[in-house]
Order: structure tokens, then sequence, then C-alpha cells
């Protein structure tokens, strides 16, 4: 039993582990994170490793059933790769969800961030009813945007946001619960406890006794 159900999640395809990260998950990620992430620009005097460590703080700390971040330590091999997150803002009404992540460079190029994205769009869409999943990605980062359009999202339109004090183009992309395939099976474990903390009902109490028919006046 959790205190913070999210840490008893644990989503398994054949090949990775994706597990809820807990604190301590989150200070062997911190050391281990890439410097070339995109971070908030806000905090230039932490580090990428404080970063890090404040983003999971942050996701806890301003957790609330309309607007979560899930944030998945990956394992592969038994050693913490990478994060991967999964975003629901008004998840209950919207029904749609966001994501971004990250590897460690050693495993990137190999189908990893690939199955990641895949397990958590699983869970999305064959767990917590989601209809829609979007992503955004700079139009140079061809590894993110491959990993969106082999999974199936098409294009949806474009951004300009500030970059390194300029403009800069963000991708955006879309998929549709109807065009999704899981490419693996995933497996999804310690998910009922965090439902409610996702904004989702869970479903009908089947002890609860059945209610008594009306009777005829
Ligand atoms: C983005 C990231 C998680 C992708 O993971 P990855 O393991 O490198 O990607 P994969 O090996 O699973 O590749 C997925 C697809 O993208 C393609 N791809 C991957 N890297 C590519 C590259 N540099 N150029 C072109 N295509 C690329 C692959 O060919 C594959 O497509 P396919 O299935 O049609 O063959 C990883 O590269 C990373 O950590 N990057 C730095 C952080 C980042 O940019 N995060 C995204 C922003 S939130």
């Amino acid at each position: 039993m959790h205190a913070w159900p999210m840490h008893g999640l644990v989503l398994s395809t054949p090949t990775l582990t994706l597990r809820g990260l807990t604190e301590a998950g989150a200070l062997a990620l911190a050391s281990v994170v890439p410097e070339d992430l995109d971070h908030d620009p806000r905090f230039p005097e932490l580090t990428s490793a404080q970063k890090s460590l404040r983003s999971y703080w942050q996701a806890q700390g301003q957790w609330s059933a309309g607007d979560w971040v899930l944030q998945l330590a990956v394992v592969v091999d038994g050693e913490p790769v990478g994060l991967q997150a999964l975003e629901g803002k008004d998840f209950a009404v919207r029904r749609t969800v966001d994501s971004y992540s990250w590897l460690v460079p050693s495993v990137r190029g190999k189908g990893v961030g690939k199955r990641m994205r895949a397990a958590v769009l699983e869970l999305a869409f064959a767990h917590l009813g989601a209809e829609v999943a979007v992503s955004e990605a700079w139009e140079d980062n061809a590894a993110s945007l491959g990993v969106s359009r082999s999974l199936g999202y098409r294009d949806n339109g474009l951004d300009i946001h500030r970059r390194d004090g300029g403009p800069g183009r963000m991708q955006r992309l879309l998929l549709e619960r109807a065009d999704w395939q899981a490419p693996e099976p995933v497996t999804v474990a310690g998910l009922e406890a965090c439902l409610p903390l996702l904004g989702i009902s869970p479903g009908p109490d089947q002890s609860a006794p059945a209610p008594a028919p009306p009777t005829a006046s």
C-alpha cells in the first residue's frame, strides 16, 4: 500500500519497465540526467540534475486531479535510463494527454524511446479512457518527432516559442484513439488506487447492494 499511489504504478513490456517515480528514483535519475535537455529557463542557477529534481518535486507538489504530471522512471536491464512523463489537464473532461521524455545518450536510437512512449499511450488509451494524445517538439528534434510519427501521430500545426533568445518553431502532433495500436503488450499494475488522483471515477462498486426496485403505489 503506497501513501502516494503513483509510487506503486508499474508498466511492463517485454523489454522495459516504467515505474512511478519515487524520491529515491528521482535522485537516481538526477545522477544520470543528460546535459542536452530543454529545461525550464527560469532557473539558470540550477544544474541539470537540480532541475530534474525540482521538476519531480514540482510535479508531486502541484498535483491535482484536474492537472497532473505522472512521471515514470524507465528501467532497462535493472538500470534507470530515463524518464517518461504523461500529463493530464482537466483530463476528466478533455480526455487528452500530453507527454515528455528523455533517455541517457547511450540507449538512444535503439527503439527505447518509441517503446516507452507506447507504454504510456497504452495506459492512456486502454486504461484511462483517453481520446486524444498530443505532443510537440522543436522542428529539428528528429528523434522526438520520429517517436511520435512512428506511433501514428499526425502533424497538427506549428507554434512559435522563444528559443535561445530568438523565435523557434515547434511542431505540434496529435494522435486519436481510433488510430492507436500498441506495438507490443503492456501490463499495468497498481493503477486502481491512482484513478481518483487522475480525475477518473472508479467503476461501479460491485459489492454494493443493488438498489431496491420502486414499489407500486
Ligand atoms: C527523444 C528520445 C526520448 C527518443 O528516444 P530514442 O530511443 O532515441 O528514439 P527511438 O530509437 O525509439 O526512435 C523512434 C523513431 O524515431 C526515429 N529516430 C530516432 N532518432 C532519430 C534521429 N536522430 N533522426 C531521425 N530519426 C530518428 C527512429 O528511426 C524511429 O522511427 P521508426 O520506428 O520509424 O524507425 C531520445 O532521443 C532523447 O532522450 N532525446 C533527448 C531528449 C528529448 O529531446 N526529449 C524530447 C523532448 S520532450
